[in-house]
């Protein structure tokens, strides 16, 4: 009825039909039900066969599409011998905290048998973000996409794709993950690494047993001349960040961690764990006679131990003309190869990093926070602890064992959840609210490491008031060499107002910031040997989780959580918790 007119109506009549549109937009808001069923399922890659956590037996898991405004309710059962949780990484939600699932965080585990329905709504978020376990090193394996579709009737700043393709990339490893991260916390030294990337649980032909039936084990992206396709990129490794890059192809990127960007297009990209980027690849305009490998391999700086230093590859192939359905792989026809950079190309990352825009537009404007109210200086990095007497331990040296840190502070989990704990007012013996707003001991962060390496356990929270706009600077450190740390904020997206190499300087860097369009995210790597400045607005109470979305440092303690209090008003209140909430 209201869509025959369209135009030329009087001021107040057109804002009667923003109103209406309005409200015929809010109802197509759907209820989204799922059912994930976390289960063993056995999986053959590089010659063997394992058993792996799933869920509903697939591996990658299956991807959770929503729309713009909807409500998603995830029924989580959990059918084997691990204690799961599930987190929907990107998603804000909005006073709905106790949906976030970071084990010890937000909830108590879900115990084998047991269900918990997480239940959020998506608000103002489009693009691609993931879910995954959150538990010790399962989401080695149980993870998939989350692809958010903008309101019905609301376009994409940018011509439609012919198609969307998730493309999520991961590990793989032969040895069981739980067992290596045990092993490697009983030892005090580095875990061992993953074997192969993977392209949507694929290996591809560069790895022994994958080359032959590379129909199996290998990813294929099929393509029609001159049609443009999105690929929305996951990165779910564990460890690695990774270069992305297809050949003789170009990718515009569009999109970051559910937020618009401006578009600039690139040959290579880097994507590091947590982060999520959506680029359009245009196929050539004639059939090319060629297949094209698209690669992903590591970024790495200097780290304790050795890294993964394999390459997985995708294969880009075209319909040929006149087939009426799509081509097979023809593997006669000549075979391109993109060269990405070196492994520890910190200039290329620089460089891409810094192209990171908000749109920035009256329908998509960037809300930096202008004015700060809370500052905040954290160093981040590496450490050690001492190794329990008379033992050998396998850290840096025989005596220590690898520890990672926030302002020193290595965030020990407590045994129930913290957000339970601070909901029923019970904190003693579980938390204390003096995490360190600034480090307690200073020294020249990027010159000689202090002789003392040591890292302090704690479970400190940093308590905000509700709507307090916070500016957080994270400072890499020289303590067992730079290392890049892809820092991940629960509950939050943040405006990246500012990088930079050596110490940050907190009198002359802030006249650099930007705070016309910095790019907005929930995952942004800390330059190695260097510091990363965020703004965000604490409008969300809860305990929101921050940390190194490295599963290493994770697990070494590079972590710590914020406590945003509740606000005076009914709707700016942490809601209760919902009854079925997992015991401890
Ligand atoms: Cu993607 Cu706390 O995690």
């Amino acid at each position: 009825m209201a869509m025959a007119i369209s135009s030329g109506l009087p001021a107040p009549c057109s804002l009667l039909m923003a109103t209406l549109m309005l409200l015929i937009v809010q109802a197509q808001s759907i209820t989204r039900h799922y059912n994930f069923n976390v289960q063993m399922a056995n999986v053959t890659r590089l010659c063997g066969t394992k058993g792996i956590v799933t869920v509903n037996g697939e591996y990658p898991g299956p991807a959770l599409l929503a729309r713009e405004g909807d409500r998603v309710v995830v029924r989580v059962t959990n059918r084997v011998a691990h204690n799961v949780t599930l987190h929907w990484h990107g998603i804000r939600q909005l006073r709905s905290g106790w949906a976030d699932g970071p084990a010890y965080v937000t909830q108590c585990p879900i115990q084998t048998g047991q269900s918990y329905v997480y239940d959020f709504t998506v608000t103002g978020q489009r693009g691609t973000l993931w879910w995954h376990a959150h538990i010790s090193w399962l989401r080695a394996t149980v993870y998939g996409a989350i692809v958010i579709l903008p309101k019905h009737g609301v376009p994409y700043p940018f011509p439609p794709p012919h198609e969307e393709v998730p493309v999520v990339l991961g590990e793989w490893w032969r040895a069981d993950t739980e067992a290596v991260v045990r092993q490697a916390l009983r030892t005090g030294g580095a875990p061992n690494i993953s074997d192969a990337f993977t392209i949507n649980g694929l290996p591809g032909p560069l790895y022994n047993c994958s080359a032959k039936g590379t129909t199996t084990y290998t990813f294929k992206l099929k393509v029609e001349p001159g049609k443009t396709y999105m690929l929305r990129l996951v990165n779910a490794a564990l460890n690695d960040e990774l270069f992305f890059s297809v050949a003789n192809h170009t990718l515009t990127v569009v999109e970051v961690d559910a937020v618009y960007v401006k578009p600039f297009t690139v040959k290579t990209l880097i994507i590091s764990p947590g982060q999520t980027t959506n680029v359009l690849l245009t196929a050539k305009p004639f059939y090319p006679k060629a297949n094209f490998y698209m690669l992903a391999a590591p970024y790495s700086t200097i780290r304790p131990g050795t890294f993964d230093n394999t390459t997985v590859a995708g294969i880009l192939e075209y319909q040929k003309p006149g087939s009426p359905s799509m081509s097979s792989f023809d593997k006669d026809l000549p075979l391109f190869k993109p060269v990405l950079p070196r492994f520890n190309d910190t200039g290329f990352v620089t460089n891409f990093t810094s192209k990171l825009r908000s749109l920035a537009t009256p329908q998509y404007p960037a809300a930096v926070p202008r004015s700060v109210d809370k500052r905040f200086f954290f160093t981040v990095g590496l450490g050690t602890l001492p190794c329990p007497a008379n033992t050998t331990c396998q850290g840096p040296t025989n005596k220590t064992q690898f520890a990672a840190a926030m302002n020193n502070v290595s965030l020990v989990l407590p045994s129930t959840a913290l957000l339970q704990s601070h909901f029923t007012g019970v904190s003693r013996g579980v938390y204390g609210s003096n995490f360190p707003v600034t480090p307690l001991l200073k020294f020249n962060y990027t010159g000689a490491p202090p002789n003392n390496t040591n890292v302090a356990k704690g479970t400190k929270l940093l308590v905000l008031p509700f709507n307090a706009s916070v500016e957080l600077v994270m400072q890499d450190t020289s303590i067992l060499g730079f290392e890049s740390h892809p820092l991940h904020l629960h509950g939050f997206n943040f405006f990246v107002v500012g990088q930079g190499f050596g110490n940050y300087d907190a009198v002359n860097d802030p006249a650099k910031f930007n705070l016309v369009d910095p790019v907005e995210r929930n995952t942004v790597g800390v330059p190695a040997g260097g510091w990363v400045a965020i703004r965000f607005l604490a409008d969300n109470p809860g305990v929101w989780f921050m940390h190194c979305h490295l599963e290493v440092h994770t697990t070494w303690g590079l972590r710590m959580a914020w406590l945003v209090l509740d606000g005076s008003l009914p709707n700016q209140k942490l809601l209760p918790p919902p009854a079925d909430l997992p015991k401890c």
